[in-house]
């Protein structure tokens, strides 16, 4: 066992290289085997995990490795998230945790998420038909892989049609790179006040979506949670679901056009691949790519380092799910892949809540976009792509495509 300084600590977030691969030192990392120190924004050095079995053991060991972002030693994103995710069920532990998590459980089980496939289809052909009308090249992030999640998170919180524009733009402002923090606030702001419109109106015209039943249910009737905690966990579901499942979206669109042999399989039997082609763009693309996060809350060796109580841990997605010790030919996209141990939505007590919603969701999206328009191309260099490489989520900043 070592407690030793490692000599070197890159900065993270680490930049992958090549686009359809891990970052080159968490591959190099994951291949010495243990724990390595990375430098964050603040100049602290928590350590990045890269193997599949030492992150399953952080994020399975709740009682020695926490989620709460105010607890000192927390590898936070900024000075600002404490401040900001501090109250927030998913980012504390335990009793703070659970009961709000249960309380939103339900509207995320695969039976609920299942019972949306045929609106899903539906809303994915009209989003084509939409396309059909369009002048090419159309970029598919912005007019196909960001509009399918937005709609759907609306329905499932019961915002009405006529809103969910309105979400839609607000959602796309919170999460894009180019503009400045005074108009993410806005629209911060605006999705705010879109939802606090209907929670309001739901108290005295009750439905069965979700904000109607945080409102009734969690605020009015058991006061387990303020008003305004029931605003910001809708406003939770909106954001945490809306950039993570469009990039993944429009991820597994460019690999279904590069790698033909993959969408020729999808598309001879969609009802067998689409699940498999899911699960198997999860684990390739890994695109949450700088989380999670914890803080070690006990000493605890991992991978014969000693990690010290008030030490931040990040684990390293992409790396791990291209762990050979776990998948063959790790590098390889197989949407027949029968290995499903992929941890791209997490894993342990804080794994997605809105993993059914989102596998769904792209079941349906790549198998119909390809059928309807089987000739779809890039009208660009692969090489001229960008991806966003420092964020959150891994993804496309741009999709042009003709066909
Ligand atoms: C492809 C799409 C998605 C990916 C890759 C993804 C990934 C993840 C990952 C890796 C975590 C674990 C974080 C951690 O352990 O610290 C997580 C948690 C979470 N996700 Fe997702 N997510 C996706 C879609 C969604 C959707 C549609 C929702 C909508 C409700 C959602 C809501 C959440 C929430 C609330 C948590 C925190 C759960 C908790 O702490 O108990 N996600 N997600």
């Amino acid at each position: 066992m070592t407690t030793t300084e490692q000599p070197r600590a890159p900065q993270f977030p680490l930049h992958r290289g090549c686009p359809f691969a891990p970052p080159e030192q968490a591959t190099e990392f994951r291949a010495e085997g243990a724990p390595r120190r990375v430098r964050i924004w603040s100049g602290a050095q928590p350590w990045l995990i890269t193997r599949h079995d030492q992150i399953r053991e952080v994020l399975g060991a709740t009682d020695r490795f926490g989620a709460d972002v105010t607890v000192p030693g927390f590898p936070s994103t900024s000075d600002a998230q404490p401040h900001v995710e501090g109250d927030l069920f998913f980012r504390k532990d335990g009793a703070e945790h659970l009961p709000t998590r249960r309380v939103l459980n339900p509207d995320f089980t695969a039976k609920r998420s299942e019972a949306l496939r045929p609106r899903m289809i539906e809303l994915t052909d009209q989003l084509i038909d939409r396309l059909e009308t369009m002048e090419r090249p159309v970029d598919l992030i912005e007019h196909f892989a960001l509009a399918l999640p937005t709609v759907i998170i609306c329905e499932v919180l019961g915002v009405p049609p006529e809103d969910s524009p309105r979400v839609h733009e607000a959602s796309k402002k919170v999460v894009q790179l180019s503009i400045s923090k005074d108009e993410k606030l806005a629209a911060m702001q605006d999705m705010h006040d879109v939802l606090q419109k209907h929670a309001e109106r739901k108290r005295t015209e009750p439905d069965n979506g979700l904000l109607s039943r945080l409102v009734n249910e969690y605020v009015d009737e058991k006061g387990q949670f303020d008003f305004d905690y029931a605003i910001r966990l809708g406003m939770l579901a909106i954001s945490a679901g809306h950039e993570t499942t469009a990039n993944m979206i429009g991820l597994g669109i460019l690999a279904l056009i590069r790698e033909p042999e993959q969408r020729r399989i999808l598309l001879s039997d969609p009802d067998k691949y689409a699940a498999t082609c899911v699960e198997e763009m999860m684990r390739y693309w890994s695109m949450v790519q700088t989380e999670p996060r914890r803080v070690c809350l006990q000493d605890t060796e991992i991978g014969g380092v000693l990690i010290r109580a008030g030490e931040g841990v990040i684990c390293n997605l992409p790396a791990a799910n291209r762990d050979p010790d776990v998948f063959d030919n790790p590098e390889v996209l197989d949407i027949t892949r029968v290995e499903r141990r992929h941890i791209g939505f997490g894993f342990g007590v804080h794994q997605c809540l809105g993993q059914n919603l989102s596998r769904v969701e792209m079941q349906v999206a790549w198998p119909r976009l390809f059928q309807r328009l089987p000739d779809l191309r890039l009208t660009v260099d692969e090489t001229d792509l960008h991806f966003h490489n420092d964020a959150l989520t891994y993804g496309l900043e741009e999709l042009p495509v003709t066909w």
